[in-house]
Formats: C-alpha cells, structure tokens, sequence
C-alpha cells in the first residue's frame, strides 16, 4: 500500500510509543520458560513479537493477550516438542534467541521464517551452540535457515564473539541456562544487555565482570511479572522529525533509556541537536524516562564507530537527520548493516538518492552530503526501520512511502502516531 505524505509545517505533542521490541521478545521467552503464570505488561504487539508469542505457544506455553498484555503461563524449563515447524516470520531476534533454547531441549525442532529472514546469517549462531553440543543442520551447512535442530547434551563453553551482536550472546547465554559447567560469552564491544537484566529480574545466574558474561545451569524458576518499557528505536523516529522539522516540539513518555540503546542520542547532541532527556525511574531491571525534542539546525559530523553497536538500529534514522544537516556526515563501522532485514546501507542510499540526497557508500561506510532534501518515494526494500525513516526524512517535502505497511513489524501505530503529531488527527 502506497501512503502518501504532504508536506509537514511542524510537529506538535507527546507520545507513548509501544513496547520495546527486544525487551517483549525475551519477556515472552523467559516468561514462557519459568514455572507458573505471570504478565507481560505494555508488550509489543506488533509482526516481530506476535511470531514469538506464536512459537512460544507451539513449544507448550499458553500466552493469552488480555488487553494491552500478555498473561503468560510458563512450562517450567521443559518446553513441548512442537509437531510442525516454527515460523519466525521477519524477526531476527526470534530466531537465533529460540535456537539457544533449543539447543538445550532434548527434541527436535525446525525453525524457518520468511524470505528475509532466510537470506540472514544463522552460523554465527549455529557455530557456538554446536560447539556446545546441540546437533544442527540447515542450508549451506547451517548458515541459513531452515534450521532443523536436535537439542540436548550441552557443555558450557568460553566463546569470543566474532561479531559485535547481542542476538548471538543472548543465544549462547539462554543455551548456557540447559549447559553442563559453566558458559562464558566475551564481546568484543558492548551491546544491548536486555538479556542480563531479564536474567537477573528472575533470579537466573548471570555474572558480568567487563566484557565478559557468564551463566550456568538454571533450576526452573518462578514466574514474575515484567513491565515492557517503550522501545527506544521507535521513539528515534519521531526524535529526529521534531529537529529536522521547524517550529516543532515533541516529547515522548515512558521511554527505555537503557544506555546500551541509546548511542543516537550521543551523536544527534554532537550534530547540535535540542535534546533533553531524564531517566526517571527503574522499571523491572531496565531505566526509563522521557526525552524532549525541539526544531533544530544540524551539522554533519564523523560518528565514531565504537558507538555503532549502541546504535545499531537507528543508522537508517540517523541517515535521515544527516540529509537535513549542513555539510557531510561519515559513518563508520557500519558493515552489520548488510546483512539486517534488507542491505540497510544500500536501501539508506537508494532512498537518499530517491530523496536527492548525496551519497558516497563504501562496502561498510556512508558519506551523506547533507542539505538538499526534495520531494521523491521511498522504497522500503521489505524493511520496517527503512519504511519509517525515510518517511521522516521526506516529511517536511512530502513523500510518497511504498509498502508503508512493513513499518507493522516493531510499530503497528507509527502512521496514526505520526498524523497526531503533525495536527492531522
Ligand atoms: C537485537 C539485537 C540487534 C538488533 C536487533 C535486536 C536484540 O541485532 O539489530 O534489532 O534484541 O538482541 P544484532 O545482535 O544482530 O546486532
């Protein structure tokens, strides 16, 4: 479906956006997995999260949506031998987080998803939890779904994370919760750590010293409730088209701001952007507060690359407030970005270029030669984050979003949201 958006004068208002997509993935897991009924409040009820409420409730958990939440009733530790094959759909996080479970389960499994998700790396995955002891198959040897897996037997291990990826710890981690001995994950940057503060809201073993994460067998474990705070990445939508739009305000509420997520917040202050931000309370493990964001005139800059992985989804957003700055922006670090839901860093340019907008791309960095915005299309390339990034970029110039509905993977509400804050209620 084509959405055609005309040109936005300003923006106005504040918001709640849904619940944080990594934090309602795990919250349905790990819910799923303890022993006895509990809530997951405010989830994610979007594309990505309702595949995982779908295969979680296959391997034996009942999940019922109960308004806005989710009551969960878990299995204690022994989850069901499905007897079909799993759909991830479109969601990356599902898939390699459930194979670490099923890497510890003694049944068989197989997992597949959509066509995306079967062009995406799965050996990053399927090479440590071999290491441990699952037996894994799937195309090209296992580096691409469909996954058949046979669990159970594991052994802890001492891994050293080729790629900066919180996907493949979380693996490792919850198939180190089935393991024998002792699991230890290294990383060689920081990511997002949801994983160990789920652990630690349940009372699973989990040890941090630096860059280094270990666990070890867990005893089944009571279920407790979680409240799911809202997700960062959505909110850096609707961040970046209050700066680059004039005469605009908008505050968004009840945000995580968990600081593994939050690196655009560091370089859109460094672009000179009106930004202010409070954590205002601790919700089950995870800081959440709001953030403030007023018209702004931004400047391009080099963005360092150890803050890549702090930002690891919001590149596409960030594209779209370095078209509006004066002068370049060069971002490094980015070579995760082809192998996301679509080669984000050629739909970046393509869209950038459908939007007029300069580009010079390298195999993993992006020059943006800013300040040249015009009217154009965008083309989401199958790819909620591009859907809802260049339609900000477009805002002020009016754009026409092809397939606007792919923006319902992480954020079912983004074009009702957006029409509020620009008055069109
Ligand atoms: C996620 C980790 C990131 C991110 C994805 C969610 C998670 O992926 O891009 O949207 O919930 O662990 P990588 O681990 O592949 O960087």
């Amino acid at each position: 479906m084509d959405r055609h958006l005309f040109p936005t004068r300003s923006l106005r208002g504040s918001l709640r956006v849904p619940g944080d997509k990594s934090v309602t993935h795990r919250g349905l897991m790990l819910g799923a997995l303890a022993q006895g009924e509990s809530w997951l409040y405010h989830p994610l009820k979007a594309g990505d999260t309702l595949s995982t409420a779908g295969v979680m409730r296959a391997l034996g958990a009942e999940i019922h949506e109960e308004g806005a939440h989710f009551r969960i009733r878990g299995v204690g530790l022994a989850l069901k031998e499905p007897g079909d094959i799993l759909d991830c759909g479109n969601a990356g996080t599902l898939i390699r987080l459930v194979s670490g479970l099923l890497a510890g389960q003694e049944m068989f499994t197989v997992l597949t998803g959509d066509a995306s998700l079967r062009r995406r790396p799965m050996g990053r995955v399927t090479a440590p939890l071999r290491q441990m002891g699952a037996r894994i198959d799937g195309r090209d040897g296992g580096r691409l779904a469909p996954l058949a897996i046979r669990g159970g037997g594991l052994k802890g291990i001492r891994y050293e994370l080729p790629v900066a990826s919180a996907q493949v710890k979380s693996a490792v981690l919850l198939a180190g919760l089935f393991a024998e001995g002792e699991t230890e994950v290294t990383e060689p940057a920081p990511t997002r750590d949801h994983t160990e503060r789920i652990f630690r809201h349940y009372g699973l073993p989990i040890e941090v010293q630096g860059n280094r994460i270990r666990t070890h067998r867990a005893q089944p474990f009571a279920a407790r409730d979680l409240t799911v705070p809202g997700d960062f990445s959505s909110a850096a939508f609707f961040l970046v088209a209050a700066l680059i739009t004039p005469d605009s305000e908008v505050t968004l509420e009840g945000v995580g701001l968990n600081p593994t997520r939050t690196g655009l917040l560091t370089v859109l202050k460094e672009m000179g952007a009106d930004l202010s931000w409070e954590v205002t309370e601790g919700q089950d493990g995870e800081p959440v507060g709001w953030i403030r964001a007023r018209s702004s005139q931004l400047k391009g800059v080099a963005v360092d690359p150890s803050l890549i992985p702090l930002m690891v989804d919001e590149i596409p957003i960030l594209s779209a407030a370095a078209a509006w700055a004066e002068g370049e922006t060069f971002i490094p670090g980015l070579e995760e970005l082809r192998v996301k839901e679509s080669d984000r860093l050629e739909a970046i340019a393509k869209n950038l270029n459908n939007l007029g907008v300069k580009t010079e791309v390298g195999p993993d960095w992006i020059r943006i030669f800013g300040g040249s915005v015009q009217q154009g299309r965008v083309e989401p390339f199958h790819d909620h984050r591009i859907a809802m990034a260049f339609a900000v970029c477009g805002l002020q110039t009016g754009v026409t979003v092809h397939d606007a509905e792919w923006a319902s993977i992480s954020f079912p509400s983004f074009w009702e949201d957006l029409d509020r804050l620009r008055g069109k209620d």
